[in-house]
């Protein structure tokens, strides 16, 4: 039995493996700045035909993807409806303050909002007014625990935002989870919005790698705000290479993922001094309360027993189930997580 540590804190842990390494070793590359990589080609082309958009482009980092979505819907001064602790909005350094000039209208409570929301979110038009250019939403959510956001309502939503004059972005980073837990295709996903943002270094398991979404006119624009980022790299290629594996070999290993939350948020549910509601883990993220520890003191108890998790709020803790985790591993972890005192 293995003693090193159950590391649950996210799923970007998730590392490379042999026959991955092997196909990045193995990837045919160019000069991406040329737009010469065939392998960066091949994924762009695989991926907007998968998501049924005319366009795609590589991008390094989700936050980058995100980032460039912003300053393609928005200008200085705009504003963007986001679902509370949208990952665009709370988890990238307040770059879209910075570099986008955008602010940002939280909608709604817990992350998932409905139109109701949206409309009070939204702006009357009025000069001295900001103007409401973007909505952004976020599937699976993140901070909210890994939860889907519902088809149909997030449909109306898209339905609303257009009579209102607005586009629509969907931090798509986790969409794979929502396709897996749904069985919705990934076109499906994403025929509500104009551009989405995937990535690939998280459950898929590739070390790097995400992919932004849409029209051919705004992939030219993103095109130039990634070399502004200095995001435009060279023979990507090696990277394009893991994505396409994770494409062909991980995705629909995803829901091993969520069965091992499953199994994690039954056992946790039943320590004392947790609040959890197991029906409420849809995906591969076990978010839970706690009565009376903080959150911080509980992450310092799990890691002195071997599991490593994650404060997400002064009393709620995150779990992240991922590839390098297995069923056994969950069980260790329960095991463990049994012994730190609930006071
Ligand atoms: C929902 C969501 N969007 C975007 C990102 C950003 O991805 P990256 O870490 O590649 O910048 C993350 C990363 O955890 C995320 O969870």
């Amino acid at each position: 039995m293995s003693d090193a540590p159950v590391d649950l804190r996210s799923d970007t842990l998730t590392r490379p493996t042999a026959a991955m390494r092997r196909v990045m070793a193995e990837a045919e590359v160019g000069d991406d700045c040329y737009r010469e990589d065939p392998t960066a080609r091949a994924l762009e082309e695989r991926v907007a035909e998968l998501f049924g958009k005319p366009a795609a482009l590589f991008m390094p980092s989700g936050t980058m993807a995100n980032q460039c979505a912003l300053q393609v819907h928005c200008r200085h001064g705009e504003e963007v409806v986001v679902g509370e602790g949208a990952h665009c909005f709370y988890f990238e350094g307040g770059a879209g303050g910075a570099f986008a000039g955008v602010q940002f209208v939280p909608a709604g409570r817990g992350g998932l909002f409905d139109v109701a929301d949206l409309e009070a979110a939204v702006k009357p038009q009025a000069y001295y007014l900001p103007r409401t250019a973007l909505v952004a939403l976020e599937n699976t959510h993140n901070l909210a625990g890994g939860v889907v956001f519902p088809q149909a309502q997030v449909v109306a939503i898209a339905e609303r935002a257009r009579e209102l004059g607005l586009a629509l972005h969907l931090d798509g980073a986790r969409i794979w989870n929502a396709h897996v837990a749904t069985g919705l295709s990934l076109a499906e996903l994403a025929a509500p919005f104009d551009t989405l943002s995937v990535c690939f270094s998280k459950g898929l398991g590739a070390p790097i790698g995400s992919v932004l979404l849409g029209s051919q006119e705004q992939i030219a624009h993103a095109l130039r705000v990634r070399r502004m980022f200095g995001g435009a790299l060279r023979q990507v290629g090696v990277l394009c290479a893991a994505m396409l594996y994770a494409l062909d070999h991980h995705l629909e290993a995803l829901s091993e993922d969520h069965a091992n939350a499953q199994r994690l948020a039954q056992g946790v549910a039943g320590l004392p001094g947790v609040r959890l509601d197991p029906a409420s883990v849809q995906t591969n993220i076990v978010a839970f309360e706690l009565e009376r520890l903080s959150a911080a003191d509980f992450v310092a108890g799990a890691a002195a027993e071997g599991v490593l998790l994650g404060a997400v709020g002064v009393r709620r803790v995150r779990a992240v189930t991922h590839r390098d985790v297995d069923a056994a591993a969950i069980d260790r972890a329960l095991g463990s997580l049994s012994r730190v005192p609930p006071f």
